[in-house]
């Protein structure tokens, strides 16, 4: 199994590759690439650590080498939000950098799975399916936004609130990865009861919970420990799903059946192959239903935006 973390040596590229370094299962391999200098060095930092999976670090223009013979492809490279700005704001600079990153992945290692963690995710992901189609090599089972930060920031708020242990918790998070476009759909948490007031309110602080990182360090970037965790969570459940291990579901936005937008965040069952079931989203409440309706023309116009760079 080899896993490449590309943007390795920005904020969340490090917080991840220490996750699976620590995390992914003994013979793997893990390959981190950034264009900045110092990364061949930050996987010598990481190999002094006492697990069985081998590090490799690259720097440079190009990434072939970290991507050879990868299964799993976790991109966070690309520039992070300040405050006053939307994700949006980042696309000048990171549609190029994803457009490239993936010419490269469909160039060395066209089948393997892809995390794209790099904003603005409604957009990227879009950018990336075309690049990957115009090369002749996507499948849509297999490329990933990843929007794990959603569901792990709903857990725990739902926790705190409740007095509940956020272990316990599973939010599913449907819709993209900005703004009203994240919908967390907490009528579905079991065995938990909540006012309206309380529904409103969760429901605009996991929509705003990125903002309230960016807020909080102040111009020093946006969320990188809680999201390497996330993408960790992530990148070990496309591990285990690889490795053959049945029902494991997360949520991501990836291209479904279209119902909503041609990308659409909800659960899916994983496996060998990438998604091998897009599980319902169920019943929603009048609440997410109206909030479903209403953001879908944001939804599809980000990824209208995304397929337009590409083909236009
Ligand atoms: P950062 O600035 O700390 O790190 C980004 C890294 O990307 C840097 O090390 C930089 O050298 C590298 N990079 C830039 N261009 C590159 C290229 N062409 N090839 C390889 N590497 C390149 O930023 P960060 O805090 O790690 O955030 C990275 C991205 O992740 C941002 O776009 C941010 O908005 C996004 N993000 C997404 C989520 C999510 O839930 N999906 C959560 C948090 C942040
Ligand atoms: C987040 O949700 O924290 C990320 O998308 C980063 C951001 O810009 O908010």
């Amino acid at each position: 199994m080899k896993v490449a973390v590309l943007g390795a040596a920005g904020g969340i590229g490090q917080a991840l590759a220490l996750l699976l370094k620590t995390q992914l299962p003994s013979g793997s391999e893990l390959s981190l690439y950034d264009i900045a200098p110092v990364t061949p060095g930050v996987a010598v930092d990481l190999s002094h650590i006492p697990t069985a999976v081998k590090i490799k670090g690259f720097c440079g223009e190009d990434a072939t080498p970290a991507l050879e013979g990868a299964d799993i492809v976790l991109i966070s490279a690309g520039v992070a939000r300040k405050p006053g700005m939307d994700r949006s704001d980042l696309f000048n600079v990171n549609a190029g950098i994803v457009r490239n990153l993936i010419q490269q992945v469909a160039t060395t290692c066209p089948q393997a799975l892809i995390g794209i963690i790099t904003n603005p995710v409604n957009t990227t992901v879009a950018i990336a399916a075309e690049v990957l189609k115009n090369a002749g090599v996507y499948d849509k089972n297999k490329l990933f936004g990843v929007t794990t930060l959603d569901a792990i920031r709903s857990n725990t708020f739902v926790a705190e609130l409740k007095d509940k242990h956020p272990e316990e918790i599973d939010v599913p998070v449907i819709g993209g990865h900005s703004g009203v476009t994240i919908l967390p759909l907490l009528s579905q948490v079991p065995d938990v009861v909540f006012s309206d007031d309380e529904i409103a309110a969760l429901t605009k602080r996991i929509q705003n919970a990125g903002t309230e990182v960016v807020e909080a360090k102040a111009g020093g970037g946006s969320a990188t420990l809680s999201m390497g965790q996330a993408a960790a969570r992530f990148g070990l459940s496309l591990v285990r799903a690889l490795q053959g291990e049945s029902n494991v579901v997360e949520c991501a936005y990836v291209e479904g059946k279209g119902d909503y937008a041609r990308f659409f965040a909800q659960p899916v069952l994983l496996g060998r192959k990438g998604v091998t079931e897009l599980i319902d989203i169920g019943k929603l409440s009048a609440f997410e239903q109206q909030s479903l309706d209403s953001m879908l023309d944001i939804l599809r116009k980000d990824i209208e935006l995304g397929e337009q760079f590409i083909n236009h």
